[in-house]
C-alpha cells in the first residue's frame, strides 16, 4: 500500500508504544518517516518535545516535511490534593506545551510547500472527564483547544489539524501504578467493558486513524476530534436494557 506515498513525517515519541506502530504504519504506507523521542532507540532521532532547540534542529534539518504527529506524552494518576503543582506543570509541559512547539515548528515549511497534515494524539480523557487524572485530562482537553484554533488558523495555508483519541495505548505508560491499581482491578475492568465495543483498543486502530488524517483520503477533515475508543465518549451501556421486551 503507499496511501503516504511522497510523504515525510515526523512522530514523536516513537521509541515504543502508539507512536512505533504509527512510524512503522506510516513507512508500510510509503513515507519516509523521522521517528524521534526523549528516550534512545534503534533509528530514533533525539527530540525532546518541550525543546525549543530540539525542534529547530530536527525541522531545519528536513528538505521536505507533510506530516507531524504530536504523539509524545506522559501520564500522572493521582487525586488532585496529591498532585504536586511541578507535577502537573510537567504534564501540561509535555503533553500541551510540546504540540503548540512542534505545530509551530512546522508550520513555516508546511506553509511554504503549500500545505501538510498535523495530527496529535489525544485521548478519550479529552472528550470526557475522570478523577484521578486532573494533569492529563487538563492536557489533553487543552489540545483539543489548540488544535481547533490551528485548524481554523492554518486551513486556508493547505495545513490541516486533527486529534486521534483513543481509549487504549501502550500499559507501560501506567505502569508505575499497576500494583496499586491491583486491589480494583474489577473496576478498571468495568470501565473499559461500558463501551459500545468492550475493550482497550489495540494500537493498530490508533495508528490507522493517525494514518487516515495524515493521508490526503482527509484532505477535506480540519478541525475534529476522532475518537478511537469504541464508542466510549458516546455515553454509557446499561446491558440489561438490551432484554427489555
Ligand atoms: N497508554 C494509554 O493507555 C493511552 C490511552 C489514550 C491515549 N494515549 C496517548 O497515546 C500517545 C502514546 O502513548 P503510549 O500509550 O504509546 O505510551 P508510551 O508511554 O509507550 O509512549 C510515550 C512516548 O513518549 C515519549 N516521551 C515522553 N516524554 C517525552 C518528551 N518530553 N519528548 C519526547 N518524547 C517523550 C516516551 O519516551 C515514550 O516513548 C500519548 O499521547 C498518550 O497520551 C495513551
Amino acid at each position: 500500500m503507499s496511501r503516504l506515498a511522497g510523504k515525510t513525517a515526523i512522530v514523536t515519541g516513537a521509541a515504543r508504544g502508539t507512536g512505533a506502530v504509527i512510524a512503522q504504519m506510516f513507512r508500510d504506507e510509503g513515507a519516509v518517516v523521522v521517528a524521534t523521542d526523549i528516550a534512545d532507540g534503534e533509528g530514533i532521532v533525539k527530540l525532546d518535545v518541550t525543546s525549543e532547540a530540539h525542534w529547530d534542529e530536527v525541522v531545519s534539518g528536513m528538505d521536505q516535511l507533510d506530516v507531524l504527529v504530536n504523539n509524545a506524552a506522559i501520564l500522572h494518576l493521582g487525586a488532585i490534593e496529591r498532585t504536586p503543582a511541578d507535577v502537573y506543570r510537567q504534564v501540561l509541559e509535555v503533553n500541551l506545551v510540546g504540540p503548540f512547539l512542534g505545530l509551530r515548528s512546522v508550520v513555516g515549511p508546511m506553509r511554504a510547500a503549500g500545505g501538510g497534515s498535523i495530527v496529535n494524539i489525544s485521548s478519550i480523557d479529552g472528550l470526557i472527564g475522570m478523577n484521578g487524572i486532573s494533569a492529563y485530562g487538563a492536557s489533553k482537553f487543552g489540545l483539543g483547544g489548540l488544535m481547533r484554533c490551528a485548524a481554523l488558523e492554518l486551513g486556508r495555508s493547505g495545513i490541516r489539524v486533527n486529534n486521534v483519541c483513543p481509549a487504549g495505548g501502550n500499559p507501560a505508560m501506567y505502569a508505575q501504578w499497576f500494583d496499586q491499581m491491583m486491589s480494583f482491578m474489577d473496576q478498571t475492568a468495568a470501565y473499559s467493558d461500558n463501551r459500545g465495543i468492550p475493550g482497550e483498543v489495540p494500537l493498530e486502530c490508533i495508528a490507522a486513524a493517525a494514518l487516515f488524517l495524515a493521508s490526503d483520503e482527509a484532505s477535506h477533515i480540519t478541525g475534529v476530534d476522532l475518537p478511537v475508543d469504541g464508542g466510549a465518549a458516546a455515553g454509557v451501556v446499561i446491558e440489561g436494557i438490551n432484554s427489555l421486551e
